[in-house]
């Protein structure tokens, strides 16, 4: 027996089910290479779902943590500590934001969020929190309840009190604030989840533009678009040009394989979280936010924000290139791409890429994401595209 189908079948007997089947057991990365138990070589375009920006075992990573863990890996949230500070008011630079909250992961920054809409909502009189349909925010229940999910949602049901979707469409969207009761309104800039989706054209800012003159908080959730990933800092930053938000959850690439995630808020919405009101054991430790620092000061050193630009113009002219009749539309921004196919055959695309050595991600049953790491160029490309065209091909011939 392989050393990965041992490993299968050991994950199999004590692992929850939540996750099916894993379709390889990965032991090693470098760059945007990952190898299995058994010395199989990947071309990774999925990053471990748009998280690791720099690419597997980047030197700036290793060193942030192995450095700080050998210094001061954790400390209580009664103490402050330098990396946190900085990576704070790092992050209020890059955002414009005026105060930062950290948590763990997306989900939990999330659960702020839906915290700070409550806050607002009690000091103004409105209590309903809206998202979009289609929208995911996570899997806790504050941002489950948020989700525009209901499958996700309906086993767990009921849902959270005065929350409810809506679809992304600005004039559905203003009759819900019409009404005067709603504290938030949270947005992704693209539906990552939804198998990389654009909102509507002018979307984003339209929603600023009405939750501001209807006293709601606009919350954007930037937990996959974050971190340089579409070509900018933060997709918002494309979509409301200088306009801002009231906050912005991220996580993901943030951390580039470390689990961290943020809360930034602006202007009064940065003063509503109070002593008392929340809290983290190991949100913002040390050595979580060594590694973020350097992941984003990486980003910021070698210019990958724009790469992610240039290579995904790239990516997303190779994918169109490759004439697939399959293949139906591209979406999303800089190296956050969804590819809609035809037929609902993602799955077996996904698979047959597995199969030549390709990591890409069936999002939905006819939606591929793709999001390498943002160091990728022109070899990565290389890579890909024969790979990705075979497994488009196999899929085409012979669909089941
Ligand atoms: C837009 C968005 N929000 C929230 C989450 C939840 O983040 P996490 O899985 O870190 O809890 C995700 C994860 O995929 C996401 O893409």
């Amino acid at each position: 027996m392989s050393e990965t189908a041992t490993l299968q079948e050991r994950y199999a007997r004590v692992m929850m089910r939540t996750f099916g089947t894993p379709q390889a057991v990965l032991v090693r990365g470098e760059g945007a290479r990952v190898w299995d138990a058994d010395g199989r070589e990947y071309v990774d375009f999925l990053a471990g779902i748009a998280v690791n920006a720099l690419g597997h075992a980047h030197p700036a990573f290793v060193d942030a943590v192995a450095g700080q863990a050998a210094t001061l890996a954790h400390v209580s949230n009664y103490f402050a500590t330098p990396a946190q500070v900085v990576l704070a008011e790092r992050l209020v630079r890059l955002t414009g934001g005026d105060r930062v909250f950290f948590a763990n992961s997306g989900t939990e920054a999330i659960e702020a969020g839906v915290k700070l809409a409550r806050l607002h909502g009690a000091a103004t009189g409105r209590a309903r929190i809206l998202s979009l349909s289609g929208s995911f925010h996570g899997r806790t229940m504050g941002a489950l309840s948020i989700t525009g999910k209901p499958a996700l949602q309906e086993p767990f049901a009921p849902m959270l009190a005065g929350t409810a979707q809506v679809a992304p469409d600005l004039a559905a969207v203003e009759a819900e604030l019409a009404a005067g009761d709603v504290a938030a309104l949270f947005v992704e800039p693209i539906q990552g989840e939804a198998g990389v989706v654009d909102l509507p054209d002018g979307f984003l800012a339209g929603a600023r533009e009405l939750t501001a003159r209807h006293g709601a908080l606009l919350v954007v959730d930037e937990i996959q678009t974050g971190a340089g990933r579409t070509g900018d800092w933060f997709a918002f930053q494309r979509d409301l040009g200088h306009g801002l938000p009231d906050a912005v959850a991220m996580a993901k690439g943030m951390g580039g394989g470390f689990p961290i995630g943020a809360l930034v808020a602006f202007g009064a919405a940065a003063e509503l979280l109070g002593p008392g009101h929340h809290g983290s054991t190991f949100g913002g430790n040390p050595l979580a936010a060594a590694a973020a620092n350097a992941v984003l000061g990486e980003i910021e050193r070698a210019g990958l924000v724009e790469n992610a630009r240039v290579q995904g113009a790239a990516l997303r002219e190779a994918v169109l290139a490759i004439g697939s009749p399959l293949v139906t539309d591209v979406q999303g921004a800089g190296l956050l791409l969804g590819v809609g196919l035809a037929r609902p055959v993602a799955a077996r695309v996904a698979r047959e890429a597995l199969e030549r050595g390709l990591i890409v991600n069936a999002a939905g049953e006819s939606r591929i994401r793709l999001a390498p790491p943002l160091i990728i160029g022109e070899a990565e490309l290389a890579a890909f595209v024969p790979l990705f065209t075979a497994a488009l091909a196999a899929a085409q011939k012979d669909p089941a």
